[in-house]
């Protein structure tokens, strides 16, 4: 699809909290803009329209997927409600990038994927990668410094805010708003990150898991009809032996825990992207067996750089047709990984089996 005088024209359906985020990178492209805006939500609509200067506005996202002046369009809906509406993108011949996670299942990505044709379609789950650590990191491990992979460990535990939050989002924890919990709202970001570095070379084939709710003393610091885990814990085995071993928790009553580490038969890469600054540390060992450890870098987390990532590498991706940083197909590892873990856990934690087979 052309692009008028270089420039992207993007669409926006969805005006919340992380679609107004894309509204503010857009501000610093200088060969992009936002030309129109949907949401549901009219009162909503007409403010960020008067704060971001946007002449076209809609409570129906069916004008910009079929406007002929639009050539991608960035869906910032929650999940329930996203897949339709990103299909309908597709079908229009438009490109399409969709916020993390990218779908409700891996049904859904590869229903998308089916239709994607030349256009780039990405998703935002790549945020993080935008860290120039992440970079780092991806070199140390391509470049061997860590020898023949072996295992990735992640363990995040929060505890829970210091007051109960006001008026959380009705998405965020249920099954049929959101697709899942913790797994979705923190787990797509946390294996986009992993898989990534790892330049996606890791086939996942089978999972373990177990996922726990909010634990009874915060229940009512969730939103009325919250049904999904706030607590999981899985292993993830890939074809070729590498082990995933993961868990992530919020409301934890414990300390604060974020330890990350990558480890082969000759090095280990470790991180805490829960301190700020991160530091990305490589011990690794010599011919005699010797170990030492260096600091690879430190990186101080700016939210402004990850927010802007996606859309920025979206409408990079569309001028250059280089692949984005996160691809549907990408996603469909991570959506695969998610589904499995979700049913080892509902079925009493028994082994899940992944399919291989790639979409057509
Ligand atoms: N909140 C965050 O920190 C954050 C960060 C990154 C990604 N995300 C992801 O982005 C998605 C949206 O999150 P959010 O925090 O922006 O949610 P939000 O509730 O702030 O905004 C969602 C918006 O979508 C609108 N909407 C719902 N259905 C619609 C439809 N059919 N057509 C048009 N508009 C519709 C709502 O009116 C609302 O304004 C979620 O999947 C979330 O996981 C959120």
């Amino acid at each position: 699809m052309k692009t008028e005088n270089g420039s992207v024209r993007l669409g926006l359906i969805g005006c919340g909290f992380i679609g107004r985020k894309h509204l503010e990178a857009a501000r610093e492209l200088s060969d992009a803009r936002f030309v129109g805006i949907a949401d549901l939500d009219r009162t909503l609509l007409d403010e960020v329209a008067t704060t971001f200067a946007i002449d076209r506005t809609t409570t129906r996202a069916d004008e910009l997927i079929e406007a002929p002046d639009i050539d991608g369009i960035v869906v910032a809906l929650p999940t329930g409600v996203r897949t339709s509406i990103a299909r309908r993108v597709l079908e229009s011949g438009k490109h399409l990038l969709v916020e993390k996670p990218v779908a409700m299942n891996a049904g859904e990505v590869e229903e998308l994927i089916s239709l994607q044709g030349d256009r780039v379609a990405a998703c935002c789950s790549s945020r993080f990668r935008f860290m120039a650590l992440a970079a780092v990191a991806r070199s140390a491990l391509a470049e061997g410094k860590i020898g023949r992979l072996r295992t990735i460990r992640v363990e995040a535990l929060s505890p829970p805010p210091a007051n109960r939050p006001e008026n959380p989002p009705a998405w965020r924890l249920s099954h049929r708003l959101n697709g899942g919990g913790i797994l979705v709202n923190w787990g797509s970001y946390d294996l986009d990150f992993l898989l990534g570095i790892l330049d996606w070379a890791f086939t996942p084939i089978n999972a373990t898991a177990r996922t726990f709710p909010v634990p009874t003393l915060y229940a009512d610091w969730i939103a009325p009809g919250s049904d999904a885990e706030t607590h999981v814990i899985a292993q993830v085995n890939s074809a070729d032996g590498v082990v995933l071993d993961y868990e992530r928790a919020e409301f934890h009553p414990g300390p604060s825990v974020f330890s990350w580490s990558i480890s082969g038969d000759r090095g280990t890469l470790t991180f805490s992207p829960g301190a700020n600054p991160v530091e990305l540390i490589l011990v690794s060992a010599d011919d005699t067996g010797a170990l030492k450890s260096v600091s690879l870098g430190q990186e101080i987390l700016d939210h402004d750089v990850l927010h802007a990532g996606p859309v920025t590498d979206f409408v990079r991706s569309i001028r250059t047709g280089r692949p984005p940083m996160t691809s549907l197909r990408n996603a469909l590892t991570a959506a695969k990984i998610t589904d499995a873990i979700y049913g080892s856990a509902a079925n009493d934690g028994r082994q899940q089996e992944i399919t291989r087979k790639e979409p057509k």
